[in-house]
């Protein structure tokens, strides 16, 4: 039987989102207060799910403390206080929307966990706006 562990964590990042090939104007249009030009921050909250067998010998599916140093590595320790569009190499030129974020921590991760275990990332942007990655 397959079982699912939820680890779940938390940053603090700004961000600003704009289409370099869009004018000021339409930038402002779809993108509105998250296109500010002086940055504006989110708490994001995240929630990474592994789903896989039941170790036998250990009772795991994923050693949860495992996972917690892994997050803090690779995620929380790139992204928290920091300026996403400014400070990180991964969101230099791709639009630091909650979707590519959720995508970026995905690859961010995938590579250090066993293939046999599904991942799933959700990320909250506010408390009522989260994405799912992979849908
Ligand atoms: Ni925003």
């Amino acid at each position: 039987m397959k079982t699912s562990v939820y680890r779940k964590e938390h940053f603090n990042a700004a961000h600003r989102l704009y289409n370099k090939n869009w004018d000021d104007e339409k930038n402002e249009r779809v993108f509105g207060k998250c296109n500010n030009p002086n940055y504006h921050g989110h708490n994001y909250e995240l929630i990474v799910k592994l789903t896989g067998e039941v170790h036998p010998e250990t009772g795991y599916v994923f050693d949860m403390k495992k996972l917690s140093d892994l997050i803090r590595e690779r995620i929380t320790g790139r992204f928290d206080h920091k300026n996403l569009n400014l400070d990180t190499e991964e969101f230099q030129d791709l639009n630091p929307t909650a979707e590519n974020i959720a995508r970026v921590i995905y690859d961010l991760l995938r590579s250090e966990i066993d293939r046999a275990l599904d991942l799933k990332i959700t990320l909250y942007e506010t408390e009522r706006n989260y994405v799912e990655y992979p849908a």
